[in-house]
């Protein structure tokens, strides 16, 4: 291991791993190594806390109840919708919806732009999206016979921007594009994308479900007109995420589901929708959910997204350079501008295998193609293993990871 890199880490990544109580744990008999962060990161004991708490002590319907339990509830699940709001840095917190995650919230805005669409239109994606980025507009474009564009990337897994550019005309609609993609790691310079879209008033979403636990985000700087974010990345619980709209283009928008508390009146002949963003919270929602999604961002802040991400480049760069001395393995996404996932291919041995091997040895990474078989495509491969990297994991899990390799290596022959 590298001593000099581990002594310029910017935090104590030892006292940070005490939070998390799953890593201090034997997974066939070997100590755990969780690198399976870009799928779902771990959860610190204050946001299981948090959780517990709100069950022990305060639960009830929210906007509903005048006692006192609803108001507690209301009030913890209002302060969550400020928490991210803060976080995302947007004007308001009528701007933030809560949604089941990052897919959830695409399909919403998916399913209000589809009546703004027409034959010949054409909305605009990229080669690296997840395919919840993916198959929500070509629903749009099957229902309106529009037509979906693809900017293209190339062999380092980056987005070619002089194609992307060239795919932009009046009959872009929308666009969707993702911050940080999760099979390839790659960082996309989006506020030159979103800048280049607005001269053709093309309104943008930005899918942040990779990039929220690694890159601090600025929904006002970036001037996006959506940004959508799963909690269960940024070290909250699943079944929670949020979606970031510009207060005018969330007042246009028809609700996404019916049903309570999404109203403001209902008779047999009409119905007044709620205002935003009630207006797209239909149901009781997943209150613990948004509570320990407060939780986390809470516990991202003390520690800084900033201080997190140089933790994790460094990391990733231990990784890169490591992976190196191992002729038979090939990276997948060599992106210049990229965050802290490794997808690896090693010559002759297939991802599930590696994914299964490296189980025996403790270590968990993801094998598979990420929800991006269009990029598996792109590369010519089935699936890769992806090694993805959290604040707390160590220099010490990355020689495990590589000498895990070495070892399969040896094993398959
Ligand atoms: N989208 C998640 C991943 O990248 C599940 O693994």
């Amino acid at each position: 291991m590298n001593q000099q890199v581990e002594k310029s880490m910017p935090y104590d990544v030892e006292k940070i791993r005490q939070d998390f109580p799953i890593l201090d744990q034997k997974v066939r008999d070997k100590q755990l190594v969780y690198l399976d962060n870009a799928a779902t990161s771990q959860k610190p004991k204050s946001v299981i806390d948090s959780i517990v708490h709100y069950y022990e002590t305060d639960n009830a319907n929210i906007h509903r109840g005048v006692h006192t339990l609803s108001e507690r509830a209301t009030l913890s699940y209002e302060n969550s919708r400020k928490k991210v709001q803060q976080f995302l840095n947007a004007g308001s917190e009528k701007e933030i919806v809560f949604t089941r995650g990052a897919t959830e919230a695409i399909n919403l805005v998916a399913n209000a732009v589809r009546e703004l669409v027409t034959v010949g239109d054409e909305i605009l994606i990229t080669a690296m999206e997840h395919h919840s980025n993916i198959v929500p507009w070509q629903m749009l474009c099957e229902k309106t016979g529009a037509t979906l564009r693809v900017a293209p990337i190339n062999k380092q897994g980056e987005l070619i921007f002089e194609e992307f550019e060239a795919l932009i005309s009046e009959k872009v609609k929308f666009a969707a594009i993702s911050h940080m993609s999760n099979a390839l790691g790659t960082i996309n310079p989006i506020k030159k994308m979103i800048d280049l879209l607005h001269r053709y008033e093309i309104p943008v979403l930005v899918d942040g479900a990779q990039a929220i636990p690694h890159i601090a985000v600025d929904v006002t700087a970036l001037d996006c007109e959506f940004y959508v974010f799963s909690g269960h990345k940024l070290y909250a619980p699943t079944g929670i995420g949020a979606l970031y709209g510009k207060m005018e283009q969330l007042e246009q928008m028809a609700p996404y589901q019916g049903g309570g508390d999404m109203i403001s009146v209902v008779t047999f002949d009409k119905t007044v929708y709620n205002r935003v963003p009630y207006k797209f919270e239909a149901g009781t929602p997943n209150i613990a959910g948004t509570i320990g999604l407060g939780a986390a961002i809470d516990y991202v802040n003390g520690i800084g997204i900033e201080a997190i991400a140089e933790h994790e480049n460094q990391l990733l760069n231990y990784a890169v350079e490591q992976s190196k001395k191992i002729d038979r393995l090939k990276m997948i996404g060599t992106a210049k501008n990229k965050g802290a996932i490794m997808s690896f291919v090693l010559d002759g041995i297939h991802p599930h295998d590696i994914g299964t091997m490296m189980d025996h040895q403790g270590i968990a990474v993801r094998a598979g193609h990420h929800c991006a078989m269009p990029v598996m495509d792109f590369f010519g491969v089935p699936a890769t293993a992806r090694a993805s990297f959290a604040m707390y994991n160590t220099f010490q899990e990355v020689d495990a990871l590589m000498d895990g390799i070495e070892n399969l290596i040896e094993m398959f022959g």
